[in-house]
């Protein structure tokens, strides 16, 4: 039966916000919007292809977001491409285009995203004084005029139109309340309040929305949404203070990625609605469960670390160091841990399978731990995991999510490690020997000298893939703890003023580093295939701020 929507999240008490017939929905519901792969990826330094974004977004459908706002469909044709494929694949949640305030914008977004079982378009125009006058050169009547003029637009292709006025919370109060009210008439069935700059105290977020809510004409027939960026690190607090005051859908980021200092982390927000349930009496439809997984693909997949001391999803979160805490874990966990980690998917570090653990059971636990793959995929991942256990006397689940992310970046890959051999020691040459199988087929082998193991790999992949680059990044980690965990690397290099990233993961670190290498050359490569395709620095500079003038 096809899902029936109710994009007007009222405020109304009894009003039904989001997806009225799955299970329990009511008025109570924060809708979660998630712009990780929008917002999210206009991070500098985020490299992702369609296909990665594609498999970020079937997680957002697991993670049971419901919106995933895709891309912004007239920036390149790789984000046009991405958003139409998303579409077309991913069938329960809402999917969002974003447009600035231009016909060709709209239209464009709406071209991607109307294969979509649920389409949105996500119409955003400037708000501030400031950015009126040095962005986008317009009179407040005039930005009146495009935003009516858009939404409607807009609202001509779909039902579901979202406005945003940007850098809402350093706009003048009075124009504010206009823009809004002009949108609401126009059309928009959501209303989305943008801290674009993460500028506002938690007060004065709370005051603005309050405003909001007692000013605006025909606002309670609307949706109110916020977006709030992380300069001062308040994202999360303003999010949740609009939320206590009768906003409704939160756009966020998996792992807080985006602009700058980033976005609202989603598992921060769902994870304090959830655990303060007591205080907020609000609920989302997110499977909390799926979170580890969505924040270890994310950061796999865009290169952005999850920092050890990061709330929810860090190495450290659920980790208890003192003597004091780890005596009150043993006695009663409660006492020092407000959630358990399972609740956000943190698989235990327990011995898991083994030499002899066959097929089944190897998709059995990976299906435990919320990772699915397909057929050709798992049957690889299997062959690796065999590798791995002849090396590595315990896998542990940590272990098998390195493994699943290491296959996942496979599936992009337009180079093939096949060989990587080394010598090295504090006196001899170090030298590498290195065999890829190229784009067709073609077994493409070279040795070289370097000043260690990973400058003579490093040495002999530029011989036979010749494409010149800089190294700006090279970082190792450990997945575990122990001397055979596996290797981590995440690397970044520099190419024609554009940054890619890479990561490989092997028991060899210098394998690992290979492995690194050749993802961030094969994403240069695909980007340089399919221009635009992988967001560069200077793409990334020109959001949805700097592209709202063209
Ligand atoms: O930060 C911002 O204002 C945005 C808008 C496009 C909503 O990202
Ligand atoms: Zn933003």
């Amino acid at each position: 039966m096809d899902e029936e929507i109710d994009i007007n999240c009222s405020q109304e008490p009894g009003r039904v916000p989001g997806h009225k017939d799955e299970g329990e929905r009511s008025s109570r519901t924060v809708l979660i919007f998630d712009t990780t792969l929008r917002d999210g990826e206009q991070a500098a330094g985020t490299s992702l292809t369609p296909q990665e974004k594609l498999t970020i977004a079937r997680q957002l459908d697991k993670l049971g977001v419901d919106i995933i706002e895709a891309g912004f469909p007239i920036s390149s044709p790789g984000d046009f491409e991405a958003v139409q494929l998303i579409a077309s694949e991913v069938r329960r949640p809402i999917i969002c285009g974003l447009a600035h305030c231009r016909p060709a914008a709209v239209d464009r977004a709406w071209e991607a995203i109307q294969g979509a079982r649920h389409p949105r378009i996500h119409v955003f125009l400037s708000a501030s004084d400031i950015q009126l006058a040095h962005m986008i050169k317009k009179s407040k009547v005039e930005a009146l005029e495009m935003a009516r003029e858009m939404v409607a637009r807009a609202k001509s292709y779909t039902e579901d139109v979202e406005f945003s006025p940007m850098d809402a919370t350093r706009a003048d109060k009075g124009f504010l309340y206009q823009l809004l009210e002009v949108a609401i008439e126009a059309g928009a069935t959501t209303v989305n309040i943008a801290d674009t700059v993460g500028y506002s105290t938690v007060n004065e977020f709370a005051a603005l929305i309050q405003g909001i809510f007692d000013t605006v004409a025909g606002i309670h027939n609307v949706c109110v949404s916020v977006h709030c960026h992380d300069d001062l690190g308040l994202a999360v607090a303003n999010s949740l203070e609009a939320v206590r005051l009768g906003a409704r859908q939160i756009e966020c980021t998996v792992n807080g990625i985006g602009e700058r200092a980033g976005n609202a982390a989603l598992e921060e927000v769902v994870m304090a609605l959830r655990t303060r349930e007591d205080v907020f009496d609000l609920k989302t439809n997110v499977d909390s469960t799926q979170i580890f997984q969505s924040s270890r693909m994310v950061s796999d997949l865009t290169g952005f670390m999850v920092q050890a001391n990061k709330a929810i999803v860090g190495a450290n979160a659920f980790r208890h160091q003192s003597g004091i805490h780890q005596d009150g874990m043993v006695k009663e966990s409660s006492t020092y841990e407000i959630m358990d980690p399972r609740s956000v998917g943190i698989p235990a570090s327990s011995l898991v399978l083994g030499k002899l653990s066959g097929k089944h059971a190897f998709r059995e636990r990976l299906a435990e731990l919320g990772l699915t793959l397909s057929d050709d995929a798992l049957s690889h991942a299997f062959r690796s995991f065999k590798e791995l256990a002849d090396k590595k006397r315990e896998i542990l689940d940590r272990d098998l999510v390195s493994l699943v992310s290491e296959e996942l970046r496979q599936e992009t890959q337009v180079y093939r490690i096949d060989h990587v051999d080394v010598s090295c020691g504090d006196h001899s040459l170090h030298s590498a020997a290195v065999r890829l199988i190229g784009p067709d087929g073609a077994v493409l082998a070279d040795a070289a000298l370097g000043t260690g193991p990973v400058d003579a790999v490093y040495k002999v992949i530029n011989r036979i893939v010749g494409i010149p680059n800089t190294l700006v990044e090279f970082t190792i980690n450990a997945n575990t703890e122990g001397f055979d965990a596996i290797g981590e690397v995440l690397i970044r290099i520099e190419s024609d003023g554009g940054l890619y990233t890479g990561r490989g993961a092997s028991t060899d670190i210098v394998v690992a580093s290979a492995k690194a290498y050749i993802n961030a050359l094969n994403r240069l490569l695909i980007s340089r295939e399919t221009p635009g395709t992988i967001p560069t620095p200077t793409d990334s500079i020109s959001t949805p701020r700097a592209k709202e003038t063209r």
